[in-house]
Order: C-alpha cells, then structure tokens, then sequence
C-alpha cells in the first residue's frame, strides 16, 4: 500500500485522482485551505483530510513527511503576477524543498499544455509563463541521472472536460440566458482531454518505480484527446449536445481582439471569479493543442476519450 499526499486533491482532477487512489488500496492524504472544500471526498475510504496552508513551508514540510509520493495540482487561473507565482512557482519549489527533506522519492506534477520549461518567458501570458517556470524550479530541484534527488513526472493537460468541468458546462449554460455569443479568439485550438484519462495519467506516473527510472527524469507527457476542436467549435457542439435550441445554439460573432479585451476587462470587474480574464485571452495565442514532440498519453498505456459521446451524457442530463 503506498501513501500519497494529494494537494490540490479537492479540486475537479483532484477528486477524480483520490478516487482512483483509493480504488488501488493506496492511502491518500489531502490538505485544503477549508475542509468544506472536501465535502466530496468525505465518502471514501482511505482518505485523510488535512485543514492546511500549503504555503507555509514549515507546515508543508509535516504532511509531506512520511508519503511514498506527492502529487501537485494545485493551481489558479486568473489573478495577479504575484497570485500566479505564489501558486505555480513558490509552491512547486516548497514542495520540491519538502520532497528532498523527507527523503520523497516520487513526485508527479500537473501543469499544462503551453507551458514551457525551458523558455518560460515566451509564453503568452502570465498563467503559462508561471507555469513553465514552476517546471523549470521542479526539473532543477529534482535534477537528472543517478543523482536525481526524486522521480518527476510532469503532466501537460489541454482543456478538461468531464461531467464538473467548467468550458463546455458554461458554454452551454450561457447560451440558456444570452442571445448570441460573442467570442475573442473564436479560432484558437484545443485538445480537451476527458477528466477520467488525466486522473488515470497521474495513477500510472505514480506505479512507475522511481527507483528504477530516475536516469529518464523528468518526463514530460503531454495529455491532450484525440481530437482538435477550435473555441468557437467548442461552444457550438455544447449547445449541439445539450439541445439548446433544439441544438442549434446560438450565433456565435466573432469579436475582433480589442473588443475581446475590453470584454474581458469587464468580465474582470464583475465580484467573483471571472468568466473570462484578458490573461486567458493572452493564453490562448498558443493554440492548445500536442506538440507532436513530446510522448503523449499513449505513452503511459492510455488511448484517450474522444469529447463527443461522454459529453454528450452529461450534457443532456443537465
Ligand atoms: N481544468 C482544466 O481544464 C485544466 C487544463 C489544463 C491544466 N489543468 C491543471 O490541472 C490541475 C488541476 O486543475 P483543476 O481543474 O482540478 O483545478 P481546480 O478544480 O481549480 O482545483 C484546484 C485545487 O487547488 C487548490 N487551490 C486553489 N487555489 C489555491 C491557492 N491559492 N492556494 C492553495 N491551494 C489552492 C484547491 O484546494 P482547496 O480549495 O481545497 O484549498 C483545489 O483543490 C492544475 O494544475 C491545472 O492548472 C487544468
């Protein structure tokens, strides 16, 4: 039986990860900044639920302790500079820290598809270059060979799409209240990837034996479905699928850029989280889709989901 830390495991993917953990027999322990977030988890067995501050290293440092692997999915999309380094820098390099500590051998990280660990500064906007310089601190932290301090792994998700997820669900739910739908960046690209293949990516990087494929770390997958969709697609096939007017949906008006900002900026003003930030518009620049040069999911035995039919369940239900 192995013990995993699991943060960020009160999360979409999160949830779906501890679910798969524990359905190995693994033991599962899963700090939240509030124990409310983990209504969820409550009903499974083998999980331990831990009301924490990631960000307090020393605090950090005690849950890691005495874990066979980490798993890191914390993350945040919109916010500031500051916000998007405490979270996708500080903390992968408090984890790393922590992992060295306490002698972790096992790490698996999930970032995303966009992120580039080698030129985190060419990336579009501030989620992905923080990202990619989260993996730059993990992969040196870490190091490579037989002097590896611990196995990584590091996940590159596209968008994520299953039955809690928060693109396709909204796509349909806005075209319920708003007549048209206007769209900045209607043709940028994307790979979604079912929920359950991610969660499944993260089980298999964690039954790989760390202390025999040290001198292969860290490796990158790149976890994208098998077939490319671009944004406004996306929102067409949710109202296709949810039947919002008997499928048909609503227009979808392409906005030129300046206007997509200026509507993001809004988005940005309106209390609570943000629809749409001008942040994910400068995301989406880099289309999100397989690389084609880095191993995909396949790598670790998954064939991935295509969207249409599990999207289609859900969709219709709700
Ligand atoms: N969903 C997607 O489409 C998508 C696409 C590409 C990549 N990814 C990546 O996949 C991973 C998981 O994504 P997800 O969709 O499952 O995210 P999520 O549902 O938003 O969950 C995020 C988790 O992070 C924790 N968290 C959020 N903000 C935090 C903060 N400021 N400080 C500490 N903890 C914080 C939350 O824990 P508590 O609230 O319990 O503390 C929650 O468990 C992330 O790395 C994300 O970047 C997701």
């Amino acid at each position: 039986m192995k013990n995993i830390l699991l943060v960020g495991g009160t999360g979409f993917v999160g949830s779906h990860v501890c679910e798969k953990l524990v359905r190995q027999g693994w033991h599962v322990t899963v700090p939240t900044r509030r124990l409310s977030n983990a209504r969820q988890l409550l009903p499974l067995p083998l999980v331990t639920l831990l009301e924490l501050d990631v960000h307090d290293e020393a605090a950090l440092l005690r849950a890691v302790a005495g874990h066979d692997a980490v798993v890191n999915l914390v993350a945040i999309l919109h916010g500031t500079q500051a916000a998007f380094e405490k979270v996708h820098v500080a903390l992968p390099q408090k984890l790393a820290r922590a992992c060295i500590a306490a002698h972790i051998k096992q790490l698996v990280h999930v970032s995303a598809l966009g992120a580039d660990a080698q030129h985190p500064e060419s990336a579009p906007s501030m989620y992905l270059r923080s990202k990619g310089q989260g993996e730059a601190a993990l992969m040196q932290a870490a190091g490579i060979g037989a002097a590896a301090a611990f196995d990584l792994t590091i996940l590159r998700p596209s968008v994520i799409f299953g039955a809690e997820d928060k693109f396709l669900n909204l796509f349909a739910r806005l075209q319920t209240v708003f007549p048209l739908m206007p769209l900045a960046r209607a043709d940028a690209r994307f790979q979604p990837v079912w929920v359950q293949d991610v969660a499944a990516a993260v089980v298999r990087s964690l039954e790989r034996d760390g202390t025999v494929s040290v001198a292969n770390t860290p490796r990158i997958v790149e976890a994208c479905g098998p077939d490319v969709f671009t944004l406004k697609e996306l929102v067409q096939l949710a109202a296709q699928l949810s039947g919002i007017r008997k499928g048909r949906g609503r227009p979808v008006i392409s906005l030129p850029l300046w206007m997509g900002r200026l509507q993001a900026r809004l988005m940005e003003l309106a209390p609570g989280e943000p629809l749409m930030s001008r942040d994910n518009l400068d995301s989406m620049q880099r289309d999100n889709v397989a690389s084609g040069t880095l191993p995909g999911l396949q790598s670790l035995g998954i064939a991935p989901a295509a969207l249409r039919p599990i999207a289609a369940e859900y969709l219709k239900r709700k």
